[in-house]
């Protein structure tokens, strides 16, 4: 979809633990619609993975990068300045929590573990951005994910819900600080998708499967579905798009009971 419609963009994609990864079939969509895509990974234990994976898309590098070090991300500007010379897209596809915080109720939310869930799932939104801004200079554009639990309660989402209320106001925040840039900044609010970090949240098939029983379009939780709006949002077709929270859920948002 949309072949050639991110030619002569450059992409860093940021939050890639595996092949299910959204982050990763974001990186995919992106390469393919012709960004040079960059991909990062958390630490050494995520390194292989991301470099295999890297592998069957031409000319794709990966770099480390954990939010919670400043220095990384200094590294990442410079070595993106290297490599590159310039950024036009950047993608945060990054959220935790320690596992306590999703399973005790949500009550019990300890300083620590609330901390850490909003530093790592929001915070980092406002540091990359801070950090990358400077060699986005011909404007582009930042996407952040989040999901409904930031607007409504789902059992043992607690913690991380807040994190993406706090994630989507740093979106709008960050949209009025870059406008003038010519950098826009939106998330997508993606419906239930089977990675990684979802299997940590318990109760996360029922959450999916009562999603997909009332969504007006049923069963359409595939990461590609989210690849293919971010590819959008990214384009120039997307220009007049910032501080916004667009979903891709099949339309499970809107409905009531
Ligand atoms: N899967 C879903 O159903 C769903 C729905 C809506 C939104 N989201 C959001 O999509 C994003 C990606 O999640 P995913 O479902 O692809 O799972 P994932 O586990 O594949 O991705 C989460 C990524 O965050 C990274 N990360 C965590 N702490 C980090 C740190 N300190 N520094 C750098 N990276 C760090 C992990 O290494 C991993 O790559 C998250 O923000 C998540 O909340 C997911």
């Amino acid at each position: 979809m949309g072949e050639g419609m991110l030619s002569g963009k450059t992409a860093v994609v940021m939050g890639v633990q595996n092949q299910w990864s959204i982050a990763w079939k974001i990186a995919e969509a992106l390469a393919g619609a012709g960004a040079d895509v960059a991909i990062t990974y958390i630490d050494d234990r995520a390194k292989k993975n991301a470099e295999k994976l890297a592998e069957t898309v031409p000319g794709m590098r990966t770099y480390v990068c954990n939010v919670s070090n400043d220095e990384e991300m200094v590294a990442l500007r410079e070595s993106l300045k290297a490599d590159y010379g310039k950024l036009d897209i950047l993608i945060h596809s990054i959220a935790y929590a320690p596992a306590a915080e999703l399973t005790n109720p949500f009550l019990e939310t300890t300083r620590q573990g609330f901390n850490i869930a909003l530093e790592t799932s929001a915070y980092s939104l406002v540091a990359v951005s801070r950090e990358l801004t400077p060699i986005m200079d011909a404007g582009g554009s930042i996407l952040t994910l989040t999901y409904l639990g930031s607007d409504r309660v789902f059992p043992k989402y607690n913690v991380m819900g807040v994190a993406k209320a706090a994630l989507e106001s740093c979106v709008r925040y960050l949209a009025a600080d870059l406008g003038e840039k010519g950098i826009r900044v939106n998330a997508i609010s993606a419906g239930p998708i089977k990675t990684a970090s979802a299997r940590g949240i318990p109760g996360f098939s029922s959450m999916q499967e009562q999603a997909v029983e009332k969504a007006p379009l049923g069963d359409v939780f595939e990461p590609e579905h989210v690849a293919n709006m971010a590819a959008f949002l990214c384009s120039d077709g997307a220009a007049g798009i910032t501080g916004d929270v667009i979903f891709v859920d099949g339309g499970y948002h809107a409905m009531g009971v």
